[in-house]
């Protein structure tokens, strides 16, 4: 994966709460093309494995149950500058802190259901894609 390039899941309350159309429709209008989208469900297993780098965390136990709750979306997103404007996008983890109009400050409910995921390195975006799309879903 390029290093314009960023990864992103609509977790399973963005999903659950309906605003699955909007937060596609706020990424697309930032500037990112979607270059790979997945509708899934991830199971405890694959939702631990993919937040492992949290595992010694008080909150993994948690957070590995509520991404495994409900279908998620998983997408590949192309930008300039791609993993920090995405950040910049969805604004801060906990959405009480999260500026006006990122994605978190207007969808998510708490820090731990907060919406959306988005890489936090070039490094970790390349990993992440790679973990839910194969070579040939990501040209
Ligand atoms: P983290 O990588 O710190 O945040 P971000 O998603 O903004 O990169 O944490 C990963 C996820 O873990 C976060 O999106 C939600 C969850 N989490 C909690 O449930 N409680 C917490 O106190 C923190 C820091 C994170």
């Amino acid at each position: 994966m390029a290093t314009n390039r960023t990864f992103t899941m609509i977790k399973p309350d963005g999903v659950a709460n309906g605003h699955m159309g909007a937060i596609i429709d706020d990424i697309t209008k930032g500037g990112f093309k979607i270059v790979a989208l997945k509708y899934t469900k991830l199971s405890a297993e694959t939702a631990g494995a993919f937040y492992a780098v949290h595992k010694e965390r008080p909150f993994y136990a948690d957070l590995v149950s509520f991404m495994s709750s409900g279908p998620i979306i998983a997408a590949i997103l192309e930008k300039d500058n791609a993993v920090e404007d995405f950040r910049k996008l969805i604004g801060a983890t906990d959405p009480t802190k999260a500026e006006p109009g990122t994605i978190r400050n207007k969808y998510a409910k708490s820090i731990d259901a907060n919406a959306v995921h988005g890489s936090d390195s070039d490094e970790n975006a390349e990993i992440e894609g790679s973990f839910f799309f194969s070579q040939l879903e990501r040209f």
